[in-house]
This record gives structure tokens, C-alpha cells and sequence, in this order.
């Protein structure tokens, strides 16, 4: 996807469904629960690339137990706003994850196929426990089934951008959570 000026990228950036002050609330509460269930134990944060960087980056800033972090990548979108149904690993986790209680970290939960996968990859490595939490859920959208543990907002079904979440690539730069208009 390319745009022809700034202003048609800027075109397409909808209605603010979630600011940034409120993700920052949001993610700081996170933190604190995070931090009482955790205390003192091994936690090992494994986000999902590439749009949970910022969400796993920004909720570790809050975290005050000890925590490492970890990426692995899945990609189940390909150039537009539907998913192809395949989910695809392109970075896997080297490390011996088996002292570790894992937090698997997500921007969005959508159809559930690529948070049920990584999660029954990540227990075949047996991980002390897997604990999920996705930034955003849109329940609405499930084709698998598929609860997240901790989930920081619950949206309708649209398809957003902003706070890591691309449309093709574009929009993870944006400080709140936007709908995409086409
Ligand atoms: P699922 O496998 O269908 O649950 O899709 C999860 C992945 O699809 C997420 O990790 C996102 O990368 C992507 N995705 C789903 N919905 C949206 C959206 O509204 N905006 C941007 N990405 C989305
Ligand atoms: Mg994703």
C-alpha cells in the first residue's frame, strides 16, 4: 500500500475509538495486577510481533516484579483488513522456557486462531504456566474458541489501527486505538 500525500494517509485514520490516556490508565492497573499475581516468581513476557511490541513494551515499563521479555512472530493478515486463515510462524523462541511462568502477550484477539496456536506451541515447551493478555478483544469476530486470561478493552467489530496495530503495515505509530476507514 502506498498514499499518494499525507493527506490520504491521514484520510483513513477514523473515529478514536480508545485515546491514549485511557490506554495508559488501562495499562498501568494491568501492571499492578501483573505485579501481585507474579510476586517473586520467574516471569518471562513473550510478546507477539509485530503488533504487540509496543502494548508488551509499554506494559513492561509498569511491571515492578522481575520479568524478562521475549518476542516470537506470527503473521496471519497479508495486505488488507482480512485474514487469510493461515496463521504462519516467522521467529520462533530459542530459549529453555521451562523454569518460566510465561505472560503471552497480544495487541488483538480477532478470530482467537493466533493466540490459540502460539499458546499450544509455547505449553508444548512446558513453561511452568501461560498466562494470555491481549490489549484488545473483538469477541464478536471468533471463528476459535478462545478466552484470553486478561483482556484490557473489549471492542465492537471494526478494524482498528494505532498503538501498534497496523493496516498493511501503516498506522502502528499512532498513540491511541483508531478505526480504519477504507
Ligand atoms: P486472529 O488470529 O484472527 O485472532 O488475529 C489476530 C491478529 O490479527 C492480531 O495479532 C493482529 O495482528 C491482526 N488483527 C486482527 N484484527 C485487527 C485489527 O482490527 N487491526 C489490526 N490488526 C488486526
Ligand atoms: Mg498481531
Amino acid at each position: 500500500m502506498t498514499f499518494k500525500s499525507k493527506e490520504e494517509y491521514s484520510s483513513r485514520i477514523g473515529r478514536t475509538l480508545i485515546t491514549s490516556e485511557q490506554i495508559a490508565a488501562a495499562v498501568k492497573k494491568c501492571a499492578e495486577k501483573i505485579d501481585s499475581i507474579y510476586d517473586g516468581r520467574p516471569l518471562l513476557m513473550i510478546g507477539v510481533l509485530n503488533g504487540a511490541a509496543m502494548f508488551a513494551g509499554e506494559l513492561m515499563k509498569h511491571i515492578s516484579v522481575p520479568c524478562e521479555l521475549e518476542f516470537i512472530q506470527a503473521e496471519s493478515y497479508y495486505d488488507s483488513t482480512e485474514s487469510s486463515g493461515e496463521v504462519r510462524l516467522t521467529r520462533e523462541i530459542e530459549r529453555d522456557i521451562s523454569g518460566y511462568h510465561v505472560l503471552l502477550a497480544e495487541d488483538i484477539i480477532d478470530t482467537g486462531r493466533t493466540l490459540s496456536r502460539v499458546k499450544a506451541l509455547l505449553e508444548g515447551k512446558k513453561p511452568l504456566s501461560v498466562t494470555t493478555i491481549t490489549l484488545l478483544d473483538k469477541p464478536e469476530r471468533r471463528l476459535v474458541e478462545f478466552t484470553p486470561d486478561i483482556s484490557l478493552f473489549t471492542i465492537e467489530d471494526v478494524f482498528v489501527i494505532g498503538f501498534g496495530l497496523d493496516c498493511a503495515g501503516y498506522y502502528r505509530n499512532l498513540p491511541f486505538i483508531a478505526e480504519y476507514k477504507e
